[in-house]
């Protein structure tokens, strides 16, 4: 099928929930994907943040590939060997305990949630709302957390909080990076702080040092849970195997997905010593999760940050990306950490800017009113200058305006 065919099949067979380009991938190695008309594309996006290793790094094609050959799925009452694997080696690069496997990021944080709601209702009784009335949880202003709908009332953002009324109760929001507001909104009755270290959808935007002491206080303090979305900043992302790892805190619950299967559906809840315990036979559970097949693909990922040196390598390719982003004419400033990376392009309207990207063979994303980078963690230097060269074409072209 060509591209216009795709597109006219999937507009007619598929809910119009994505605004889509007018694009079609068909194959990719590394950083790069073609179109049906063989066409090529540098590739910032990963396919949002999932895409770790590139399209189709061949360690991770085999080792699925064997996987798929040999034992598909089986459910969750009886073991198997990848899932047996996968789970230690991601304790042994996170420190945490023990792990949920589930499917997406946003059912990995519908995990955290129960198991914060259910770590509170346990020790401090069940009280009239549960947890002793301790069952609310604080998020942040300009967060992301997913579309289900305990979700989407995590997230932070008014847009997400339309149509879908009622919404689960007990969250409440601070604003971003902002003390004062935190202090406020955090009471007795809050189980939970639930952050991302670096706001993905939000803009790119890293919480600072001083906010998020001021969280690992309260916590400590009043012994809530410090939940760490990093469902988008983690696996490596941002130069650490998760971003919260630059702040030197030790969350109760971590939360994973996107770039964790190398391009499959997987997500985790990783718990802490304090909440290994806490969501026992009966309480959670899932289908799919943590199938032979995904866990092949996420030991192959896994297995990349064997040693430190790729770990080096993302952090080195990201100074080098962001040093180039910072002296680019039409950027005026650039935010995040290792490969994770937003532009503020000085009021040129970034969806047009995404656009003309794309029509010059660059695949790129927005955040807000910003531009998005997710290479994949493989991306080359090459591949790094040829994109930005392209992006630089796109700027000089876009009128300044007023977004
Ligand atoms: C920080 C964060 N949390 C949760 C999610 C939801 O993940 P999923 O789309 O896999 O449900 C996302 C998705 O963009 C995210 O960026």
């Amino acid at each position: 099928m060509n591209t216009q065919d795709i597109k006219t099949k999937e507009d007619a067979y598929t809910a119009p929930t994505y605004a889509r380009y007018d694009v079609a991938l068909v194959r990719g190695k590394g950083a790069r994907a073609r179109d049906p008309e063989g066409r090529e594309y540098i590739d910032f996006t990963s396919g949002i943040g999932v895409n770790a290793l590139g399209f189709c790094d061949p360690a991770w094609v085999e080792a699925v590939q064997r996987q798929a050959a040999a034992l598909q799925h089986t459910s969750n009452l009886y073991y198997t060997e990848p899932c047996a694997r996968a789970a230690e080696k991601l304790m042994a690069l996170t420190g945490m305990e023990n792990m949920f496997f589930a499917n997406s990021g946003a059912e990995a944080n519908e995990g955290a949630i129960k198991c914060a709601r259910k770590y509170s209702f346990e020790k401090y009784g069940q009280g009239e709302e549960g947890g002793g009335g301790r069952y609310r949880i604080v998020t942040l202003e300009g967060s992301f957390h997913g579309r289900t709908i305990a979700t989407i009332t995590a997230t932070g953002q008014e847009n997400y909080h339309r149509y879908f009324t009622p919404f689960l109760q007990g969250f409440d929001y601070a604003q971003t990076n902002n003390t004062a507001s935190l202090l406020e909104t955090v009471t007795d009755q809050t189980c939970a702080i639930m952050v991302e270290f670096v706001q993905g959808e939000g803009g790119v935007i890293e919480l600072d040092r001083a906010f998020v002491s001021e969280i690992e206080r309260l916590c400590a303090e009043r012994d809530i849970l410090l939940i760490a979305d990093e469902v988008q900043a983690g696996v490596g992302r941002t130069g650490r195997f998760c971003s919260y790892e630059y702040y030197g805190v030790k969350p109760d619950i971590v939360t994973l997905a996107k770039g964790l299967g190398g391009g499959l559906p997987i997500g985790g809840v990783l718990f802490s010593e304090k909440t290994k315990d806490v969501l026992r036979a009966g309480d959670h559970g899932s289908t799919f999760g943590g199938g032979p097949v995904v866990c092949a693909g996420m030991e192959a990922v896994l297995d990349r940050f064997a040693d430190g040196s790729f770990l080096k390598e993302i952090t080195d390719k990201g100074a080098y990306m962001r040093e180039k982003l910072a002296a680019m004419d039409g950027v005026a400033g650039v935010s995040g950490l290792g490969l994770m990376l937003g532009a503020d392009i000085g009021g040129r309207d970034a969806s047009a800017v995404v656009k003309a990207c794309l029509a010059r063979g660059l695949l790129l994303l927005t955040a807000k009113k910003r531009l998005r980078f997710l290479p994949p963690l493989v991306v080359t230097k090459e591949d790094i200058d040829e994109g930005l060269a392209i992006l630089a074409g796109a700027l000089a072209e876009a009128p300044e305006g007023n977004q």
